[in-house]
């Protein structure tokens, strides 16, 4: 990116002020995520801008009149030009269009999906102001902007017909891409299309997805050309290259949290509260965005039936559920998550006794090196995702265990478990098949110290390997290969 002005779109900010106290003091804070952490390092070493929502409710005061902000706020490296969105438009265009629409359609919960008019609306304003913040951050040269997500479908349109025919425009599309057959569901299918296809270069994690891209653009616009050897898209006089980029997390430090003096303070504190020291009891651990499509009620179901069918089993390891509250806005949400609190109880009662708590919720706030030491002393950690488009705790879950003794239990319907070495080395369920499923957890709870430990170095190297920066860099490879191309041309 050495030379290049970048400029990244997202609906999350990598920063975040707030005010607090009388004096309103500014605190700063930076939402975790693993996007916003890992890109913002590539961001202070290039400079350039990032355009994102300001949202948290902070004020506008902090930034200049152009809503630009210098960041990091202790050394100053980049801008983020922030975007202020009154509270109905982001319920029309966040929690309506993007999480009551695309969200459900793209993980292929129908029943879940509304689209409405209002949404779609707002949804279209939004994405003509980030457009227009980002044509006025385009500078020098062939600038390179890089969109984020299903929030941003229709910005690459406009930023192109504003007068950026030679900026390199990139998309990643973070989340499922679905077939045709559900996709046509969708009222706007063309306009979203239309316009994802002003972008130089579309970017899924998986093949898979990939090839439900070009099915439904074959489908559904009739004047686009698939070229699907060289995997393109002719629309519109532009030329759309549609690659598979799978994502990885920073494994040198979720690593090195693991094995930090907070990491081993934190398990240790939690391991006493909960009776898990000193005791041969397991440890299952689930980490989750409290979300329908992560399949954790079903995880629920497979573990009620494990401890109702194998009272063996009771007693002999604990679940601990880590959970973040998600889009309560979105009354699905707040009906998933309290079904959610309903079967802890559930399961507690039922088999809960004086020395042993069957199910722990966590819902704290985590340290990333806290999260890391809970990860690295879990013998089994359930991925059970309905449908998911990579699932980066699995590959958080394997960066931590720095003592190869766990072993990782994951759905098919997870990206990341189209990589062969994630097939292989994690053991598969399904976690629509309750019984399956517990016979799963299981044989994971009893496998040979010499199995988990083959398998999870297998993980841990593939992990390593294809890491969050062998990602970035793979994107900003293509990019640079089509600035190239395009140079060459004119
Ligand atoms: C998924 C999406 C991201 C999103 C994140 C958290 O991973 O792909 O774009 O930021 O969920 O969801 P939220 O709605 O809180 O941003």
């Amino acid at each position: 990116t050495a030379g290049k002005h970048l400029v990244v779109v997202s609906n999350r900010q990598p920063y975040r002020h707030e005010f607090e106290g009388d004096d309103d003091e500014v605190v700063v804070d930076r939402p975790t995520g693993g996007l916003t952490a890992g890109l913002d390092p590539v961001m202070q070493s290039a400079g350039g801008t990032w355009v994102a929502w300001g949202d948290g409710g902070a004020d506008p005061q902090v930034a200049d009149a152009d809503d630009c902000v210098a960041v990091p706020p202790e050394d100053p490296a980049y801008t983020l030009r922030r975007l202020w969105l009154d509270e109905e438009t982001v319920d029309g265009y966040y929690y309506g269009y993007s999480n009551r629409g695309l969200w459900p359609l793209c993980h292929s919960a129908l029943t879940k999906t509304r689209f409405s008019q209002e949404y779609w609306e707002r949804y279209r304003t939004v994405n003509e102001r980030f457009a227009d913040a980002v044509a006025e951050q385009c500078s020098g040269d062939r600038p390179w902007v890089w969109f984020q997500d299903y929030h941003l479908a229709l910005a690459p349109r406009h930023v192109r017909e504003s007068g950026n025919e030679d900026a390199v425009l990139a998309h990643f599309w973070h989340i499922p891409w679905p077939g045709p057959d559900v996709y046509r569901s969708c009222p706007q299918r063309e306009e979203l299309l239309d316009g994802l296809l002003a972008n130089d270069l579309f970017g899924v994690h998986i093949d898979r997805y990939r090839e439900n891209f070009l099915d439904c653009v074959e489908e559904i616009l009739p004047t686009a050309i698939v070229d699907r050897q060289r995997s393109v898209v002719h629309y519109e006089g532009g030329e759309t290259r549609v690659r598979s980029f799978p994502m990885g997390v920073d494994a040198d430090r979720i690593a090195s949290g693991a094995t930090s003096d907070e990491a081993s303070a934190f398990w240790e504190s939690f391991a006493a509260d909960n009776r898990l020291d000193g005791s041969d009891r397991q440890v299952v651990l689930g980490v989750d965005r409290l979300d329908y499509a992560k399949g954790i009620l079903e995880r629920f179901d497979a573990l009620e039936h494990l401890w109702a069918n194998n009272p063996e089993w009771r007693g002999r390891f604990t679940y601990v559920q880590k959970g973040s509250e998600t889009r309560t806005g979105i009354r699905d949400y707040r009906e998933y998550q309290s079904r959610i609190g309903e079967a802890v109880d559930r399961l507690n009662d039922r088999f809960g006794t004086d020395d042993w708590q069957p199910v722990v919720a966590l819902t704290e706030m985590l340290s990333e090196p806290a999260l890391a030491g809970l990860y690295r002393n879990a013998d089994v950690a359930l991925v059970s995702s309905i449908r998911d488009g990579m699932n980066l705790v699995a590959k958080e879950y394997v960066a931590a265990q720095v003592d190869h003794d766990g072993v990782l239990v994951l759905s098919r319907h997870a990206g990341v478990h189209d990589d062969p070495v994630f097939a292989e080395n994690a053991l598969t369920t399904d976690p629509l098949d309750t019984c399956a499923f517990s016979d799963t957890i299981r044989t994971a709870l009893t496998l040979s110290s010499a199995d988990r430990s083959r398998r999870m170095r297998r993980l841990r190297r593939s992990v390593h390997e294809n890491d969050l920066s062998a990602w970035m860099d793979s994107v900003f490879e293509a990019m640079e290969d089509i600035g190239e191309h395009r140079a060459g041309a004119t």
